[in-house]
């Protein structure tokens, strides 16, 4: 499920590459040697791909680049989601309502290649159960 939500949330990284041989984009062919920066936000939500793509589906195989690809995907990929799963598994068992505070989030202006909140206030209720 996190690898999935990974899929649909990250929408700002560029990866920068070097086409390796001819790649036929449309009507164009970018030609081998060129560099290019891919808009993963853009992959993950490519509509030939991904049906309804904008859209939260959980049931979504994890076909994304939000770690990139090939010989240098991102090695803390597994990493990565053991913090995410300990970290959102904890909050929730930890609360029992929160929602974003109007107003309260601040977003990253600079760089461009990691675009997103800086951070995002909570309005929480703490499960005192515990
Ligand atoms: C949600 C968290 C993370 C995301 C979205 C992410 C994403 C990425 C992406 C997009 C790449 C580039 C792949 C490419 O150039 O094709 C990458 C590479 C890399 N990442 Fe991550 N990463 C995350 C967490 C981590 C963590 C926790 C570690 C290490 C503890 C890590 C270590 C690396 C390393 C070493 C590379 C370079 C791999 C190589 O060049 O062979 N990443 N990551």
């Amino acid at each position: 499920m996190r690898r999935r939500i990974a899929a649909l949330r990250q929408s700002g990284a560029v990866l920068p590459a070097v086409c390796q041989r001819p790649i036929p984009l449309g009507t164009k062919t970018i030609a081998a040697g060129s560099q290019i920066l891919i808009c993963v936000g853009a992959a993950n939500r490519d509509p030939s791909v991904f049906t309804n793509p904008d859209g939260l589906d959980l049931t979504r195989k994890p076909a994304h680049l939000s770690y990139g690809t090939g010989a240098y995907r991102c090695i803390g990929a597994r990493l990565a989601h053991m913090q995410a799963g300990t970290a959102l598994s904890k909050f929730i068992a930890r609360t029992t309502a929160y929602a974003p505070i109007k107003g309260g989030t601040n977003w990253r202006t600079a760089p461009y290649v990691q675009r997103g909140p800086s951070s995002v206030k909570l309005q929480v209720t703490w499960n005192t159960a515990l």
